[in-house]
Formats: structure tokens, sequence, C-alpha cells
């Protein structure tokens, strides 16, 4: 049995107006034509509603460069539908077109804050537009716009990153949500990311700056998107972490409660796995009853059934397996379990409690 789900993610565009070097969508070659007709947006939207999904989560590419963005909130919001725009905000430092985004109803923002510093920001997304990305978090805190400030983790930027929030945090930034940079690694053998984002070593560092990282937001509420397979952390910092309430773990497509769409109106199981479409509106369903059949349908449960899967039958007996679920499904493209085991510095026993 389905449950409901909490939202649904509509992928607006590719085209993005920044060249971020580690984004999973970098593939898609940021296409300026690779866009979602207007029609077949709304015909989603009707699909939501009939479906009583509450909440449209708008992203990209990005989505403020796509021309109907405005169209797309006013649609959903007009049928009672929360939208949430993904965005790196730098069109949005501008107080009429604020406006306007304000005007056609949407509910909230969140806004990823590439990097900490000027320089920073221009080498990872070759873009000079830090001082325009905090503009925009000024305005929208002027405005009274609720949004979140969102941070990518990287084996090169812990904990530099604490500097970046800060800023934000000065502008008027008062939630924040942090998530490790994911990759998919479809090819052969170990890659360049993994040297770089070691998840024992991330799971270190972020430990070791946990303190400046609480001290530097204070009241302001952050959470960190667990995504790494439990057992690289420490044992006891996780339970820290959710004793403090920084912390949530299972992401959309492990509870299932996700429903995303691709720019031609094809499902997609995460929007880093965008390549393995499962189902299309206006083919495989074009009402919410028939997408909930799709959804039961022997090769999509199939598909989800791998996907949702554990990596390793260790894990079966994990006292963490409800919270953990092997971490981001996305981590098992990179390693197996046991070449994960092999990459931990402390070298213990992995603990399956
Ligand atoms: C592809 S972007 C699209 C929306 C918008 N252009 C933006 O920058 O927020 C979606 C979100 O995923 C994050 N993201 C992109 N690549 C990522 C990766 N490899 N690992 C983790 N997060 C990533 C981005 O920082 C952003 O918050």
């Amino acid at each position: 049995m389905q449950k409901s789900f909490f939202a649904a993610w509509l992928t607006l565009n590719r085209a993005c107006n920044l060249r971020c070097k580690w984004c999973y969508a970098r593939e898609t070659g940021f296409e300026k034509k690779d866009e979602m007709p207007l029609p077949l947006a709304k015909g989603i939207i009707d699909l939501c509603a009939q479906g009583g999904i509450p909440s449209i989560i708008l992203i990209g590419g990005e989505p403020t460069v796509y021309p109907h963005v405005l169209d797309v909130i006013r649609y959903a919001t007009e049928r009672g539908i929360r939208t949430t725009l993904v965005t790196n905000g730098l069109l949005l430092a501008d107080k009429e077109r604020l406006k306007s985004y304000i005007e056609a109803g949407l509910s909230k923002v969140s806004l990823s804050l590439k990097a900490h510093s000027a320089e920073a920001y221009r080498a990872l997304t070759e873009v000079d537009a830090f001082d325009t990305a905090l503009q925009a978090i000024a305005l929208l805190a002027e405005m009274g716009v609720k949004f979140s400030v969102s941070t990518v983790l990287t084996g090169e930027n812990i904990p530099e990153f604490i500097e970046g929030l800060k800023k934000a945090k000065e502008k008027g930034a008062s939630s924040f949500g942090l998530s490790f940079c994911y990759n998919v690694c479809m090819g052969e053998g170990a890659n360049e990311h993994l040297e770089k984002n070691n998840p024992y070593r991330l799971a270190e560092a972020f430990e070791a700056c946990y303190p400046t990282l609480k001290a530097a937001l204070g009241n302001a509420h952050f959470s960190l998107e667990q995504g790494l397979p439990q057992c690289v952390w420490r044992e006891g910092f996780i339970e820290e972490l959710q004793r403090d309430r920084h912390v949530h773990s299972i992401c959309q497509l492990m509870s299932g409660t996700g429903l995303l769409f691709d720019t031609e109106g094809y499902l997609i199981p995460c929007n880093a796995l965008y390549t393995m479409r499962y189902g299309k509106f206006g083919e495989d369903f074009s009402d919410f009853e028939g997408l909930l059949a799709h959804r039961q349908t022997p090769d999509v449960t199939n598909l989800f059934r791998l996907l949702q899967g554990v990596p390793d039958e260790a894990c079966l007996s994990c006292a963490k397996a409800a919270t953990c679920g092997g971490g981001r499904v996305t981590n098992w493209t990179n390693y197996s379990f046991e070449e994960l085991q092999k990459m931990n510095p402390r070298k213990e026993r992995i603990p399956h409690a």
C-alpha cells in the first residue's frame, strides 16, 4: 500500500546560471531548450491536487531562469498547493523580481549558498556572484519571505563552510540545511570524488567542527541531512546530533514518499538518478489513480525494492538500519560495502550492534 506523498518535485528546466563543479546534473549539459512545457507543468499540478499532495518543490537547472516560473507558482497556489523554490538565489537579489514571486504566492525559498567566500564561490561555480547571493539572503529576510540556506559539504570545504553560514546569518538567515556532496559513478573503479570525499574523513571532519558550527549558528535552526552510512561515524555522535535536533536521515527515496518529475514529465526516483525514468505522465498514467496503479506494477515495485534495499547483509542485523538504510543510495554507485570498510582510517570493525 502506497503511503501518501508529502511532496512532488518538478524539474522545471536544465538551464543554469552557474557551473558548479560537483553538480550531479552536469551531464545534462545545462541545455537551454530542455525545459518543462507550461501545459505539462499545469497537468502535473492538477494531478498533485487530485492526490492531495500538499507541497510542490520547484527545482532545475535553475528554476528562476525558467520563463514560466511565476505561472507555475500561481497555478499551484490557486489549487491550494504550497510551493518551495530551490535556487542559487542570484536572480532574487532584486526587490521588484522578488516581489513578483511573493505576489504569485511562493511559500518558501531554499537558497543554496555554494561557498564561503568570493574566491571559493568563483572557483566552484565559474561565476563571480558570492555578494549577490548574500544580497538575495538579505532581501529575503527584509521582505519577510520564509527561507532556509543550504550548503553542500565536501572534503574541501569543511570547516570553511561555517564562515559562509555565519555571513548568511549576519544577513538574516535563521534556518540552515547541510548535506554531503554525493556522486553517481556508473563507470569503472574508484574516482576523483572518493579521493576527496572519503566518507570516514568527512564524518571525522564534520564532528571536529561541530562545536564551532553550533557556536557560530547560535539559536538558528540547522540540520544535517545524514546521507552517509551511519557506521562511518564514531559511535555515539549521531545520537548526539539527534539529541541536539541537528540531524535528519531518511531521504524521500528511502521513505518512498516523494514524487519526482523531470522536464518531460517522466517520473524519476531521485534528482541525482535522473536517467532512471520509470513512467511518464500522459503515457503510463494521466490521473492520480493511474499513477498509484503504475507505482504498483512489478517493474516499478522491483526498481524501488532494489533502490531502497540495504547494501549488505550485515545491515539487516544492524540496530540502526531503520534510520540509516545504508545511507544515500547514490553512495553505493561509488563503492561496495567491502570497499567502504577498506577506507576506514580507524581500522576497527564496523560496529553492527
Ligand atoms: C541541481 S540544484 C538545482 C537548483 C538550483 N540551481 C540550486 O543551485 O539550488 C539542486 C540542489 O542540489 C544541490 N546539489 C547539486 N549537486 C549536488 C551534489 N553532487 N551533492 C549534493 N548536493 C548537490 C545544489 O546545491 C542544490 O541545492
